[in-house]
């Protein structure tokens, strides 16, 4: 007896429906001193891949394909005992010291000149942030003039003296990390990190008009102070920033993988309340501009489960959260870029936390070689091709129930248009663990001619994963079957999939 086969997901996509232009700062990543992310990750002098300056590129050329744009640093919570002059100046003068936010030893032998010159190297944008758990208004403005002023100071000099002649000019900082956390050394409460807040960007644009600055919003839709930790933050400091940030993870638990796989339901739904929360304060402070969102930190993370690596003894470059991404991590990875194309007119940074070793899409052994995570494929695809325009994309389809959020959308899917190229690129995921779903899309709106390709990433073995044993297990195959005539796209996205459908238009 054949199955019976499930309702098709239809949706239309027009030209002259667009939500806004994908920022390129929206396929930005992360870098903390964390683990292995730095040492023993993208920084290992005396492997074989090093250059000289230690940093390995074997790893460069993977985040070069990746197609990351800018990488936030150094933390995380490491940015709350941040002591940037222990980081610059010649290697054997730098203090070794204690990171109290993950317990390890912190040798400084990375720092920010090695930043900067991973920056050059990989054509990345640096997203500084500054130490607002111990440190405050002085060390901002101390760190931002040794960075970025050209000279002819005590500090732009002795960044001078540190071989930078030429000034950083590093556009974009952070304001603190998670301050609305109290795991976070030198946690506040919104009035306390409000202040602060609009304190410090004062004074950091006294020194350089031109800044782009993040509040810290919630470190989570689910912290008891969200909501309202925005509001008072950005009543404090709305005519000083311009982004408020928003983090977020996910995981599965108790085994409710429907659940898990609509995760990306969530985090729209976290970032349609932040825009509502700024659009309330600009409409209290009568104020003219717009605060945008940073989703600086967002991916799949299993806190929950055992963790074979447990923070603790101040170890150097500790094995921590190495999480091993499986092929339906990466379909939820991927819908979670959905959700955040979705609101790109919003969203105008984001980055994935975080790049190497550390819940990162490319993996490392030391003396070893680099390999792709599942969830690389995704974001080195959307990277790629969801540059442009995002069409508003409506879905008439079959839903299913969820534990955790009820009806839910069996197709997650959001399309881009590159109006220069005539390019219109499709990104869809089945959240079905079991059907196929047949999937047509009326293209008549963007005059679509023909199929570029069709990528999926799907396995028979949803656990499926890449490992240092079996780097390529998981790759993403060519879909067969998807047929472009008269106008309507028509195919079958395989069960728990991630798919990208990349589409001509006429010239
Ligand atoms: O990305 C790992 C950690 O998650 C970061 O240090 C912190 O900001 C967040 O809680």
């Amino acid at each position: 007896m054949s199955r019976p086969r499930t309702a098709p997901a239809r949706l239309t996509l027009d030209a002259a429906f667009g939500i806004g232009s994908v920022h390129p700062r929206l396929y930005g990543s992360f870098i903390e001193h964390l683990g292995r992310c730095v040492y023993n990750g993208l920084y290992e002098p005396g492997h074989p891949d090093a250059d000289q300056a230690g940093l390995r590129q074997d790893v460069l050329a993977l985040i070069r394909e990746l197609g990351v744009t800018t990488v936030r640093y150094p933390g995380g919570n490491f940015v709350s005992g941040y002591r940037w002059e222990d980081t610059v100046g010649p290697h054997e003068q730098r203090p070794v010291r204690l990171d109290l936010a993950w317990r390890s030893t912190e040798t400084n032998r990375f720092g920010l000149g090695e930043f900067m010159d991973f920056c050059r190297k990989a054509d990345i944008e640096p997203m500084m942030a500054v130490n607002l758990g111990t440190r405050g208004v002085e060390d901002a403005v101390r760190l931002l003039e040794y960075a970025n002023h050209p000279g002819g100071t005590e500090l732009s000099d002795r960044r001078i003296g540190h071989g930078a002649k030429e000034p950083y000019g590093i556009r974009m900082w952070c304001l603190g990390n998670e301050m609305d956390g109290p795991w976070q050394i030198g946690h506040k409460t919104a009035e306390e990190y409000g202040r602060l807040a609009a304190e410090t960007a004062r004074a950091m644009r006294m020194l350089q008009p031109d800044l782009e600055l993040v509040a810290c919003g919630s470190s989570g839709s689910d912290i008891a102070t969200f909501g309202s930790w925005e509001a008072t933050v950005l009543e404090a400091a709305y005519d000083q920033v311009d982004y408020v940030s928003l983090h977020t993870y996910y995981e599965e638990i108790d085994g409710d993988r429907d659940s898990f796989l609509a995760s990306a339901v969530d985090m729209e739904h976290f970032i349609e309340s932040v825009v509502a929360t700024c659009d309330h304060v600009r409409a209290r402070l009568k104020a003219g501009k717009r605060i945008n969102l940073s989703f600086d930190e967002w991916n799949v993370w299993y806190q929950k489960r055992p963790n074979p690596h447990p923070v603790g003894d101040w170890q150097e470059a500790p094995r921590l959260l190495e999480d091993n991404y499986s092929v339906t991590d990466a379909v939820v990875f991927g819908s979670l870029i959905i959700a955040l194309l979705r609101h790109a007119d919003r969203v105008t940074s984001a980055s994935l936390a975080q790049l190497v070793n550390v819940i990162a899409p490319i993996m490392t052994e030391p003396g070893g070689p680099a390999w792709r995570q599942t969830t690389f494929f995704p974001f080195a695809q959307a990277s790629s091709y969801g540059r442009g325009r995002v069409l508003r994309v409506e879905v008439d389809g079959p839903t299913h129930t969820t534990a955790k959020f009820g009806e839910v959308p069996l197709l997650h899917a959001t399309a881009v248009s590159d109006d220069d190229t005539g390019a219109v690129t499709l990104f869809a995921v089945n959240r079905s663990q079991s059907e196929a779903l047949p999937l047509e899309v009326d293209l008549h709106g963007i005059d679509a001619h023909s199929l570029t390709e069709h990528l999926v990433l799907a396995d028979a073995d949803p656990d499926a994963r890449n490992t240092l044993d079996q780097p390529e297990r998981v790759t993403p195959h060519p879909a067969t079957d998807t047929t472009v005539t008269g106008g309507v796209l028509r195919t079958e996205l395989a069960p728990l999939s991630w798919n990208m459908i990349r589409l001509t238009r006429r010239p």
